[in-house]
């Protein structure tokens, strides 16, 4: 059994799994029992010939993805998962005897509480700078963004004329009264949201604009972006704010009850005469203290590649960050955007002043 076997299985939580690859397609990777024997077929060092991949993006077609890279290159991935906050703890804990090479995980928010303990080291890479768009990658190189998602308006067209939608701004407006239904504020995805609107107007007038936002609620905010979808098709409300890829899965779901949902709700991407609608981002950072970090870089070039980027996003009904990839038909169907192009690195300095906003603007 390799260090890294070893260590994990002797000290490991039972939050987290390691598995290799190749087992998770016949195990379902949930068992420690069978930590890989890293010291397989690879005549070299520890240090060559493996990655050690820190993740909580759980998709089938990730591990299909990984596999790819194992046989383009003869790297190994030896893939950990748990929640983004325990792979943090975890390699902040681990220090200098970390063996995590690279930390991957969903949304700029939790990228950014990775940046503030320290654990990314920045990465040069003109294949990464050349691929992935400025405005979804951390400036210093610290993380990556390879898939895409965006959080639009999604509404009743029974209820709503899609001429009455223009911006994220305009749902603070009184004529949305007892008509929007949304998640609670403590949701990630939310408080990425205010952030970017911290960034395009600042903390007084985001403050108002939450104010304006929460009179307008049909209802306490509750539940998850797949119920408030359902709820807008059941009437509980004409309006909500949810990511695209939601409704994708919906819209693949081929239960009835999931087909009639997806019939009563369409799709609105706001601000297009402006900044274009909010995106956020899967990314990924290689570690500070990374024992394969030539490999983890190799890795995350890998994951830029027209073939992986097509896949990866096809993992969670995400879109590709690297132009030119195609785009998954229910996603294509959506229509095609304007986003955001600010830089979502500056929403992170933004967070703990959103939740504050959220928070004294009543929204719970
Ligand atoms: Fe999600």
């Amino acid at each position: 059994m390799s260090k890294l076997s070893r260590r994990l299985f002797l000290g490991g939580s039972t939050a987290l799994t390691v598995v290799g690859v190749s087992q998770l397609m016949t195990s379902c990777g949930n068992n420690n029992n069978n930590a890989p024997d890293n010291t397989s077929s690879s005549p070299a060092t520890e240090t060559t010939g493996e990655v050690n991949l820190y993740s909580s993006r759980h998709y089938n077609t990730d591990t299909e993805l990984y596999e790819g890279f194992t046989q383009e290159t003869g790297i190994k991935v030896n893939l950990v998962e748990g929640s983004a906050d325990e792979l943090i703890e975890r390699i902040k804990s681990e220090g200098d005897n970390t063996q995590a090479d690279i930390l991957m995980t969903v949304d700029v928010a939790r990228l950014w509480r990775a940046e503030e303990a320290g654990i990314f080291a920045p990465t040069s890479s003109a294949v990464l700078e050349e691929r992935v768009p400025a405005s979804l990658r951390n400036p210093e190189g610290l993380w990556f963004g390879f898939t895409k998602r965006a959080r639009v308006i999604m509404y009743n067209p029974d209820k709503v004329n899609p001429e009455e939608l223009s911006t994220y701004e305009d749902l603070a407006d009184p004529k949305w009264k007892g008509r929007i239904i949304i998640r609670p504020s403590s949701n990630i995805y939310n408080q990425s949201l205010v952030a970017s609107l911290i960034e395009a107007h600042g903390e007084e007038q985001t403050e108002e604009w939450v104010k304006g936002f929460v009179a307008n609620f049909a209802r306490p905010p509750q539940s998850n972006d797949t119920g408030q979808i359902k709820d807008v098709a059941a009437g509980a409300g004409d309006i909500t704010l949810a990511n695209t890829y939601y409704l994708a899965r919906m819209a693949k779901d081929d239960d009835s009850a999931m087909q009639e949902v997806v019939e009563k709700v369409k799709i609105f991407f706001p601000n297009q005469d402006g900044r274009g609608a909010h995106v956020n981002i899967s990314g990924a950072g290689v570690v500070k203290n990374a024992p394969n970090a030539e490999n983890a870089v190799k890795f995350l070039e890998y994951l830029t590649t027209d073939t992986a980027q097509e896949f990866f996003a096809k993992g969670n009904n995400e879109y590709p960050v690297v132009e030119g990839v195609s785009v998954d038909p229910v996603l294509d169907s959506f229509g095609s955007f304007k986003a955001d192009d600010t830089n979502i690195a500056a929403f992170g300095p933004n967070l703990a002043q959103a939740v504050q906003v959220m928070n004294r603007g009543g929204w719970q």
